[in-house]
């Protein structure tokens, strides 16, 4: 029997990430499971298809001012509960504090819709299609501190077409989202991942 590595994920909006690692689950294309997904967006779709899905999915109130450590400690609190392993971020629209970061250290990975370090932070497809790059891509990191500045796992690149609308771009990219995420958490899964300085090693079979 296949042992699952469980997941949590923390989705704000539209939740196609999501969507990709639950059915690589379902269809066992990945040894995980998601147990729980968590939102800070009580109308995110993100909640519906966990739902959908039968995952336990939690909208968690955004914080107040200043109160961002009782809103990451309930957080922390809902992935314990489900003994998560590895904490998916998809689409999450908030920075992490040391809240989270500790209490799941080197545990906690993202998606960002660009060739990192280069265009870090929001529209990160825009941002690459405004600069005119003939090439742009996505990453799946490790999340430290600082915004989309964590040790990269896996990088797809993506061709930028002359004719491509900024809408054809970003779909392009998401496409390879779907591809290189599910991915990156298979090999946490299967131990192959380790930390070298900033450098992650994907170590042999
Ligand atoms: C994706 O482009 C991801 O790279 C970025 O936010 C977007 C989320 O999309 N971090 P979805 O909610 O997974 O559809």
């Amino acid at each position: 029997m296949v042992v699952k590595l469980k997941l949590g994920v923390l989705a704000s909006g539209r939740g196609s990430n999501l969507q990709a690692i639950i059915d690589a689950c379902e269809t066992g294309a990945i040894p995980a499971e998601v147990l729980v997904v968590i939102s800070d967006n009580a109308d995110s779709i993100a909640l519906e298809r966990g739902k959908r899905h039968s995952i336990e999915s939690i909208y968690v109130e955004p914080p107040a001012k200043g109160k961002k450590e009782e809103y990451e400690l309930q957080i922390v609190e809902h992935l314990k509960r489900h003994g998560v392993e590895l904490v998916c971020l998809a689409g999450y629209m908030r920075m992490l504090s040391n809240t989270l970061l500790d209490a799941f250290k080197d545990k906690i990975i993202n998606i960002h819709p660009s060739l990192l370090p280069a265009f870090k932070g929001l529209d990160a497809q825009v941002q690459a299609f405004d600069y005119g790059v003939r090439y742009t891509g996505c990453t799946v990191h490790f999340v430290e501190l600082g915004m989309d500045s964590g040790s990269i796992i896996l990088q797809s690149v993506v061709p930028v077409y002359q004719k491509d609308s900024k809408e054809d771009l970003a779909q392009r990219i998401l496409e390879q989202e779907h591809i290189i995420y599910p991915r990156a958490i298979t090999l946490f899964a299967e131990g192959r991942l380790e930390l070298e300085g900033r450098k992650v090693i994907i170590t042999e079979e």
